[in-house]
């Protein structure tokens, strides 16, 4: 496990990245985003009524720590979202809400969650490659995403029967709908 920020720097290449002006919106979309994702897993880490719950949190949300950590090394306080507080506050509401309604909905959730985030860093990654620009940033980019894939796919596997049910999926759209307009203005703000 790596504790130190250095570690995780070095671990996701970021110590050296430089942020360019043509890619800070985006970014500052991501920084918000695992702000928000730390503070799910925090949400949901207070499910004192399933150990399953707990235990994906501290997981999951561990790798989220580090990302934050990564974030918060490529931007400078003023580059970031100043509606933080409220990135805090959704996140935390989203995974203690997905929690109450218990392990399948919440894994559901998180499915949903980080297939939205995945196609979110799909996107930088290939504005990136495409571009051909910043090639530091699109490796830390890519590894992100490669961690947010496993989280999807972990959250999957738990529940794989559940996607027929319609009210599950109309929650579905909701939490996608809304991490779209999240997005949308913490590129902006
Ligand atoms: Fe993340
Ligand atoms: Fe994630």
């Amino acid at each position: 496990m790596y504790t130190n920020e250095a570690e995780i720097l070095k671990r996701y290449g970021a110590a050296n990245v430089v942020l360019t002006a043509d890619v800070t919106e985006w970014l500052r979309s991501d920084h918000a985003g695992e702000t928000g994702a730390v503070w799910i897993y925090k949400g949901a880490a207070f499910a004192f009524w399933s150990k399953k719950i707990q235990e994906m949190a501290l997981e999951h949300g561990e790798t989220e720590r580090q990302h934050l950590v990564v974030m918060n090394h490529i931007l400078q306080p003023s580059q970031r979202s100043k509606l933080i507080f409220l990135w805090k506050i959704m996140g935390f509401g989203l995974g203690f809400t997905a929690a109450f309604f218990g392990y399948r909905i919440f894994c559901y959730t998180i499915n949903v969650v980080e297939t939205f985030v995945e196609k979110h860093y799909g996107e930088q990654i290939k504005l990136l490659e495409e571009r051909r620009s910043n090639p530091d940033l699109l490796m830390v980019l890519k590894k992100c995403c490669e961690e947010e894939v496993e989280h999807k796919e972990d959250a999957f596997a738990r529940i794989p029967e559940i996607k027929g049910n319609v009210f599950i999926q109309f929650w579905g759209f909701v939490v996608k709908f809304f991490s779209g307009i999240a997005v949308s203005i913490a590129k902006k703000i």
